[in-house]
């Protein structure tokens, strides 16, 4: 009996170790949803420059994130086929450099009563094509990235099954790998050759109605049935003011909210203050916890936020390219190290932590908060 009595001490001994041990950071996606961290550049990697760090596996299905990063330039053909999806929703995001992204619902293509819309996406601006949508796009500097938001989750078999493929056989689409057009419908891919992207932009744009850097871009609300296109701060913003427990301030843009996607994601910035204290500094005051029922992912663009998860010791530290993710009924909260520190988040069902902050939050017009060294310099006092 005391030898089991010791064991059992030392095996307690050695599981509290463990767990104090517990890292939110992972070197690559985990393989099942759980709280995880990883530095910019990591994820499951695809070759050209394709990494994944959140898949339908890690996310619970709830949705796949999908780094580009690749040379591109002006004069190259549009990188894919023309395709359109009937299950997968898919938002790309230009991180750095330019993306130019083409967009036309099937049906009004197919009955010739809508008009084809492109747009070039510099950092910070987002097009969004629901589901029904032809699209098709292309990189445009030597140093792109587009980050590509694919829901639900699991649309990225598609991609690693057509890395595994055979190489082309005469007939195959270029950019489809060894798949020939009868077998792509089985991945949500649908090919549409007729469609040819237009080449008459001016001003980063060309068809639709909604404006684009000369103007605010509303969201079109329920059922879309165009591409959505939001050039950086010339969509909706709201601005969040927390007075409980230290004041602080976050401004939410929504790219796609669940009355776009008919709730099943969301996708936008946030722009957090740290904590302001009596002094304007930034204080050691501690941020709210909060939970929502679907899946959480952050990427920070600017500054440095610290996450803290539930059952997790150590907060992690974000800079800009780290992503954190968290799934869905866990708590956690997050607090900006430094001024204007900005963040790109999606969250699963349409009804995350961006629908909480907006639900109480106002209309604003502006890209910065009230105060602290986001302003600009005119308007310091
Ligand atoms: C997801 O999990 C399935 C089942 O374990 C596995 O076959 C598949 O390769 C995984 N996908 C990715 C992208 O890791
Ligand atoms: C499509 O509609 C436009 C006018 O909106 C017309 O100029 C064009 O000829 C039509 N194309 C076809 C194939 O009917
Ligand atoms: C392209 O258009 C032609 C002529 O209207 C039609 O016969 C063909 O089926 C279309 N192809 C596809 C892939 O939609
Ligand atoms: C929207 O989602 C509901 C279920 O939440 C579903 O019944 C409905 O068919 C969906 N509508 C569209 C247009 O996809
Ligand atoms: C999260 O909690 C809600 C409400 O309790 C539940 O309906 C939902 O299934 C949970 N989601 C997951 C992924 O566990």
């Amino acid at each position: 009996m005391p030898n089991m009595k010791s064991t059992l001490v030392a095996l307690l001994f050695v599981l509290h170790t463990v767990s104090a041990a517990k890292s939110l950071w992972l070197d690559t996606t985990p393989q099942s949803p759980m709280p995880y961290a990883l530095k910019k550049g990591r994820g499951i990697a695809l070759g050209g420059g394709n990494t994944f760090p959140v898949t339908g596996n890690s996310s619970g299905q709830a949705f796949c994130v999908l780094h580009t990063n690749a040379a591109g330039s002006y004069s190259t053909n549009v990188g894919l086929f023309p395709h359109v999806h009937k299950k997968t929703y898919e938002n790309f995001y230009a991180v750095k450099g330019r993306v130019q992204l083409w967009g036309q619902n099937l049906d009004t293509f197919l009955a010739n009563t809508s008009e084809q819309e492109t747009r070039i996406l510099s950092q910070g601006d987002i097009g969004a094509i629901p589901w029904n949508t032809i699209h098709t796009f292309t990189l445009l500097e030597p140093d792109t990235q587009l980050t590509g938001v694919l829901v639900p989750g699991g649309f990225e078999e598609f991609f690693f099954n057509m890395q595994m493929s055979p190489t082309p056989n005469p007939g195959t689409l270029p950019g489809a790998g060894g798949f020939d057009i009868s077998e792509l419908a089985k991945w949500d891919v649908y090919p549409q050759l007729n469609f040819t992207a237009r080449r008459d932009v001016v001003n980063g744009k060309a068809g639709g109605q909604g404006r684009w850097y000369n103007g605010a871009n509303t969201l079109p609300g329920k059922s879309p049935t165009a591409p959505i296109w939001v050039a950086k701060n010339y969509g909706p913003k709201f601005l969040h003011e927390e007075t409980e427990g230290g004041r602080r301030y976050q401004i939410v843009t929504p790219f796609v909210t669940g009355l776009e996607t008919n709730g099943t994601f969301s996708q936008g910035t946030i722009t957090i203050s740290p904590f302001l204290s009596a002094s304007g500094s930034g204080g050691e005051t501690k941020a709210k916890t909060v939970k929502s029922t679907v899946a959480t992912a952050f990427m920070v663009e600017e500054g440095q936020l610290e996450v803290a998860v539930d059952g997790y010791d150590e907060p992690a530290s974000l800079i800009d390219g780290d992503l954190v993710f968290v799934p869905a009924n866990t708590s956690f909260s997050y607090v900006a190290k430094a001024e204007f520190t900005k963040f790109m988040y999606v969250t699963g069902g349409g009804n995350g932590i961006d629908k909480q902050l907006m639900n109480k939050a106002r209309s604003w017009n502006s890209a910065f908060y009230p105060s602290g060294a986001g302003r600009p310099p005119m308007m310091r006092i």
